[in-house]
């Protein structure tokens, strides 16, 4: 997200009036609108003018534009029909075009955060039913199946939607009214998924006949289908269907590679129903027609107390199982090996996942071809066109494919950050891990944290705002391995053959005298560039520069603080290249210090270090960020389109750089380096010795 300035922590300022405090007929919900609308603007208003007051971050101005869009929408419809006043009618229009077009440029909203899931009343219609098939999902062991869900409902209206609970019995869930003298709500737990009754149904609206097509994946347990009238701010639940569920729920799920703390050790990690009370995990694994070895299994999981507020406190919670690491030690470089994921039940009984594969990494400082993915801010989507979630990560799976298809080219994937936008709604964390499964079981998948995985009011992130949903970090941190001194600061150098990566995250403290600035340095002197020549920065925010439109109404094109201690190390450690996400778009400077273009190489780079290159590559998934339409001198190549950076090295002297876009996978920006090891000794633009007493 092409993010304002969050101010951290203390003095951020909130703008955001409650939503579900206020009334809720047509006329007093228009005015809560309108009221929000206003503050934004002013918040807006401010940005541009007061750096030091911390507006609504992006995100909240998307969440707002695209929640007052489709409420006008709404209301435009039902004022329409009860007033048919012509100039209402047509404000109210331009008013929700205007707004559609403000969140399409800025971001998106947490779908599942529309729905007043607490404000469900029951409203069960006799005549009215949900059925749903097959009942037994992935009787050949599979983890994902598409279920037929037909339904009708006698009173239909274009607002009837369909959700989708698990575990299937929701109403079992513990409700607690917030105090004494209120009784607890009949809902609260969101669902998993939704879809509106009329998606697909053209006559749903006259006939209130429908059906649709739904892809389930295995998340341990079952599932039942719901009919609601209402709207997702008034749920009233009409129906709901028989339970179906996958054969077996607690299967072990998706696993996903990482590197780990050594060079020839491989972490998997994967997810499960069974407790270590239950079943003891491990994975079977060799070299490829090797003998097989058995490695144990670590286990972690968390609970609603883990959580930091709403909604993954609450209506977002859901429990997310049990999380294996298996360590995989003393392989042998780039070996094939096979492996799959194990549990041995009490009673003996082994149940095993699918067989996977991968190669090991090379030596650190192996010459031979290395070819690594970059991207931030991805995102999930539905494949069953579930418009609600696609317009919120809309290249999400255009970015999963085209890296899938590509996946015998490439050797491992760095994510830097935003990973599956789940905001408190934890049932998205496996949804994100089973769409990531065909890349992330094969390469080692490495991420970073971004705003929408750890920032939470109170929680020591940099930045004091809501943006994980209450997450703070503890989703991100369980569910992916990083080989991190401490996983819950999330910053930890990973070497690839010729390749070192510095990981920072950017929401905690990274300036000058803080424990992370010492980590970056640590990780950026120690490498052998003699060995590893190509040394890479990374973060989620963008520390560096970014021609985002926001950034430039700052007048700060960078993350405030960013640079400031940091571009004295980019450059005396001769960083070759420095990635960020954050701002969903593509962006590649010139070689560039002090915000000057220090060698004119945007094509091909040859001879000493001068300046870092930095891109921004936050656009492989979530709603696109706006460039500034000035001509900024630094600024060598934007794209305001889905894509990802592949990184090649041919060897110690070659290296390939190429943005693909998502929608088709073709190249649309590149550029070589070339570099001997004496170049990158030689001296830079900041830390030349002198060469004569004259000088
Ligand atoms: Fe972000």
């Amino acid at each position: 997200m092409c993010a304002p300035q969050r101010t951290p922590l203390h003095s951020r300022r909130s703008f955001r009036t409650p939503l579900r405090s206020r009334e809720y007929s047509p006329r007093a919900l228009l005015n809560n609108w309108l009221h929000i609308l206003r503050q934004s603007c002013t918040a807006q208003f401010v940005v541009a003018t007061r750096h030091q007051v911390a507006p609504l971050d992006a995100t909240d101005y998307c969440w707002l534009g695209i929640s007052v869009s489709h409420q006008l929408l709404l209301l435009q419809a039902q004022l329409g029909v009860r007033r048919r006043q012509g100039g209402m009618r047509l404000l109210l229009w331009a008013a929700a075009a205007w707004l559609a077009v403000g969140a399409v440029a800025g971001g998106g909203e947490q779908p599942l955060s529309r729905i007043a899931v607490e404000r469900t009343v029951l409203a069960v219609d006799d005549a009215a039913h949900v059925k749903a098939s097959p009942l037994v999902l992935g009787l050949q062991g599979e983890n994902s199946e598409w279920v037929d869900v037909e339904f009708f409902h006698p009173n239909p209206s274009s607002d009837d939607w369909i959700g989708v609970f698990s575990p299937a019995n929701f109403s079992d869930a513990i409700c607690e009214p917030e105090n004494s003298r209120q009784y607890p709500p009949v809902l609260c737990t969101a669902p998993i998924k939704y879809q509106f009754a009329n998606f697909n149904n053209d006559g749903y609206n006259k006939t209130g006949k429908g059906h649709l097509k739904l892809q389930m994946i295995n998340q341990r347990e079952d599932f039942s289908f719901a009919l609601f009238s209402g709207g997702l701010m008034k749920p009233k639940l009409i129906a709901v269907s028989n339970k179906v569920a996958f054969a077996n729920p607690k299967a072990p799920v998706y696993p996903r590679l990482a590197q780990g703390k050594s060079w020839n050790e491989m972490t998997v990690t994967w997810t499960s129903g069974y407790d270590i009370t239950e079943a003891v995990p491990f994975v079977e694994w060799g070299e490829k027609g090797g003998s097989r070895f058995l490695a144990p299994a670590g286990t972690l999981t968390f609970d609603r107390n883990s959580m930091c507020g709403a909604p993954a406190r609450t209506v977002g919670w859901r429990h997310p199982g049990y999380i294996h690491t298996s360590y995989l030690k003393d392989l042998w470089p780039d070996s094939p090996y096979t492996y799959r994921l194990g549990h041995r039940l009490m009673n003996g009984t082994r149940i095993w996942s699918k067989s996977y594969s991968f190669k090991a990494s090379p030596y650190p400082g192996q010459d031979s071809l290395q070819r690594v993915i970059i991207f931030g801010d991805m995102g999930k989507a539905e494949a069953d066109g579930s418009n609600e979630f696609n317009d919120f990560q809309p290249g999400a799976l255009n970015t999963t494919y085209q890296i899938t298809r590509d996946i015998e080219n490439i050797d491992m994937v760095v994510h830097i950050g935003d990973i599956c936008y789940a905001n408190g709604y934890l049932s998205q964390w496996d949804q994100f891990t089973a769409q990531i499964e065909p890349i992330a079981s094969k390469v080692p998948y490495m991420i970073g944290s971004g705003n929408h995985e750890r920032d939470w009011p109170g929680t020591g992130s940099f930045y004091g705002n809501q943006d994980s949903g209450g997450e703070c970090g503890v989703p991100a941190q369980t569910v992916f391995y990083t080989p991190a001194e401490n996983r819950a600061k999330f910053w930890y150098a990973t070497d690839y053959g010729m390749f070192r990566f510095c990981i920072a995250h950017t929401e905690e403290d990274w300036r000058p005298g803080t424990e992370q600035y010492k980590f970056i340095e640590q990780c950026l002197s120690s490498v052998d560039r003699q060995k590893q020549p190509w040394l890479i920065f990374l973060a989620h925010r963008v520390l560096g520069y970014s021609s985002c439109a926001y950034y430039e109404s700052e007048g700060t094109f960078e993350e405030p603080m960013g640079r400031e201690g940091l571009q004295e190390l980019w450059q005396k450690y001769k960083v070759d290249l420095a990635f960020y996400g954050h701002v969903h778009s593509y962006e590649r400077t010139c070689p560039v210090y002090q915000s000057q273009c220090i060698v004119d190489a945007s094509d091909h780079y040859s001879g000493p270090f001068q300046a870092t290159t930095h891109v921004v590559v936050g656009g492989a998934g979530a709603t696109l960020s706006e460039f500034t339409t000035s001509k900024i001198q630094w600024s060598h190549f934007t794209d305001f389109d889905h894509g990802f950076v592949k990184l090649t090295a041919f060897n110690h002297s070659s290296l390939l750089f190429e943005y693909k876009k998502s929608r088709n996978g073709n190249v649309y920006d590149n550029f070589t380096i070339s570099r001997d090891y004496r170049d990158i000794l030689a001296c830079s633009v900041d830390n030349c010795p002198r060469t004569t007493l004259a000088t």
